[in-house]
């Protein structure tokens, strides 16, 4: 089986809209993408990606899922191979399929020290002439000397065996190489192992107690993948690290700045902000969160410009606050990165953006107001749909303390009277609180109102049933976060599934420590994969709150139960029957 953190990586860096474009020719439509469909011939487009939870559904075909099986499809890939196709397309190597055996004999002290080894190597090798490619291309981004020493940074020559032939002398073996990601084995011949980074610029990652956990490396030029990082090993997990911590953790006096990339974080040290860390190729998580909570409550969010950059600043806005934080966005003007952003204006100009940084309230303001003409609030009308979808943004704040202060600020921003900006919210408010009420109620009712169904053959049996079900499942796959409490069996159980396909994927969800989506594909057929993603894809512009699910599972439980009883009812008809046919014939 494939760790639940390889998938999620592999899922991270592989967007579906990134995989599904290499095939189809996609555009925007609303929220949404759109196509042709790539798996039966048609003329208008009904192929759907959703590019938010990262799924697809054809409204044509009814083919549908993630990125994962959509290389099973499309490749004509099995499971595993779909996996290995997209690990190598962003530079994951999957771990082998033994890799168990390995990790468990190797201990996190060894691994640890074999790291250091390495480090002094790539260090050497950098400063050697073999290491001149890694010198130009460090002088190329501007890194001085004492930054270089500062981070430890290396060089991996291009070479297969330059590293294994190192540590071999020094007393590792193979299986530690191996288990450290230090080295891989050869895919054709099980014995045979090769240095994992080659030709790259080396980055230690370096934890709080100032062991070398792990190492990133880039390459000298445009090829890919362009940076390759350590997988989880005895000595690291990835989502609990964090670049540059080691440092930055004795900086925290303005909160810790949390960027995207090593070269941002090594260009803000290099300028004075020590208080830069970035995470490690993955999204931030929220052990990540916990643990800059540890040392400080402040968090800039410094992320790349680009819509990508964007979007995952939102997605940290979020954990960071669920974990207590008090996160804050920068905007870089002018520049992509926090990096390129120092080398073009300074650190002076840096600082200023820093002292500039929006709360997540402002930062959502700001992406109001950046749709609208501000000089042409002249235009009454143009200045009204802004303060709609402003106070839409400020109803959607929990504490009334905040919405009032939010309040006072649109009225000024827009410079309009406060009084009808709260009277707006709190009808925006009275009117989503009714429109919830309401959704509750029909919810319940439109999922069960309701011929043959080749994927579910359970489906005749019980539609209203099966359909509930369908719901359920599909607010499960959309919200991860219900999953541990549909557990409890007071609110699901496997035996209220009628259908046997759904009540295997309830079992699949609630049963796979770290559940993804991609991994339906390793037991489920493409059909039945496609219609968990049609669950999810009927629950898209619907009201999916915690509310709406628990009265779903209640729901159906109740039918469930009545079903059982008429099917109790039905078996005791059927045995009076029989009786009375028996005592017929035998009267006979
Ligand atoms: N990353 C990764 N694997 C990739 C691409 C990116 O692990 N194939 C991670 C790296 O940790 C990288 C970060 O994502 O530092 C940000 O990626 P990107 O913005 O593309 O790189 P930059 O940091 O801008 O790198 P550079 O300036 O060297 O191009
Ligand atoms: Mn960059």
């Amino acid at each position: 089986m494939i760790p639940a953190s390889v998938i999620e990586d592999i899922k991270y860096r592989n967007s579906i809209e990134d995989v599904i474009s290499s095939y189809v020719n996609l555009t925007r439509s609303g929220a949404n993408l759109k196509g042709l469909c790539p798996f039966h011939s048609e003329k208008t487009p009904s192929f759907t990606v959703y590019t938010g939870d990262g799924h697809f559904y054809c409204f044509g075909c009814g083919a549908g899922g993630d990125a994962i099986s959509f290389i099973m499809r499309i490749e004509n890939l099995d499971y595993r191979g779909a996996l290995e196709f997209l690990a190598r397309r962003c530079g994951i190597t999957l771990p082998e399929d033994d890799g168990g055996r390995e990790k468990g004999g190797v201990s996190r002290n060894r691994v640890l020290e074999m790291n250091l080894c390495a480090a002094k190597f790539f260090r050497n090798v950098l400063f050697s002439p073999e290491g001149q490619a890694g010198q130009e291309y460090f002088a190329k981004r501007q890194l001085s000397g004492a930054t270089i020493k500062h981070f430890g940074l290396g060089y991996a020559p291009n070479s297969y065996d330059a590293l294994k032939k190192h540590l071999h002398s020094q007393g590792f073996t193979d299986e530690e190489m191996v288990a450290g990601y230090l080295c891989q084995r050869s895919k054709k011949n099980e014995k045979n192992t090769y240095d994992c980074f080659r030709n790259r610029v080396m980055f230690p990652i370096i934890d709080t107690a100032g062991n070398i956990v792990a190492f990133g490396g880039r390459v000298l030029d445009d090829s890919k993948p362009k940076y390759l990082n350590s997988s989880d090993t005895p000595a690291f997990r990835k989502s609990r690290h964090l670049f540059a911590l080691n440092y930055a953790k004795n900086h925290t006096e303005d909160g810790f700045i949390l960027c995207e990339g090593y070269m941002d974080v090594i260009a803000l040290h290099a300028a004075g902000f020590e208080n830069a860390v970035a995470t490690l190729g993955t999204a931030i998580t929220a052990d990540h969160a916990r643990i800059m909570k540890k040392y400080t409550d402040k968090v800039i969010i410094s992320y790349d410009s680009d819509e990508a950059g964007q979007k995952a600043a939102d997605k940290a806005l979020r954990l960071l606050g669920e974990a207590g934080i008090e996160a804050r966005v920068l905007t870089i003007p002018g520049a992509k990165d926090p990096d390129e952003y120092i080398k073009s204006y300074g650190r002076e100009k840096f600082a200023e953006v820093l002292r500039g940084s929006l709360s997540g309230f402002e930062h959502k303001i700001h992406k109001v107001l950046a749709k609208y003409d501000l000089n042409d609030f002249s235009n009454a009308d143009i200045k009204a749909r802004a303060a709609r979808e402003l106070c839409y943004a400020i109803a959607d704040t929990e504490s009334k303390v905040e919405r009032d202060i939010y309040c006072q600020r649109i009225a000024s921003v827009l410079n309009v009277d406060i009084s009808s900006i709260k009277s707006e919210v709190t009808g925006i408010l009275r009117r989503e609180a009714a429109k919830r009420k309401k959704e509750r109620h029909t919810q319940v009712v439109r999922i069960t109102s309701g011929s043959g169904d080749r994927v579910d053959p359970d489906f005749v049996k019980a539609p209203g049933n099966v359909r509930l079900e369908g719901a359920v499942i599909g607010m499960l796959l959309l919200h991860k976060e219900y999953i541990a409490f549909s557990k409890d069996k007071s609110i699901l159980s496997p035996e209220m599934f009628t259908s046997e396909l759904n009540r295997r994927l309830y079992e699949k969800i609630t049963g796979t420590p770290d559940f993804d989506f991609g991994m339906l594909s390793e037991d489920f057929t493409q059909d039945e994969v496609s219609r968990a993603a049609k669950m999810m894809s009927d629950r898209k512009g619907l009201s999916n709150s915690k509310e709406v699910f628990t009265d779903c599972a209640g729901k159906l439980r109740e039918m469930t139960e009545k079903l059982k009883e008429k099917q109790d009812g039905a078996d005791l008809r059927d045995i009076i029957e029989r009786r009375r046919k028996e005592a017929t014939n035998n009267r006979k």
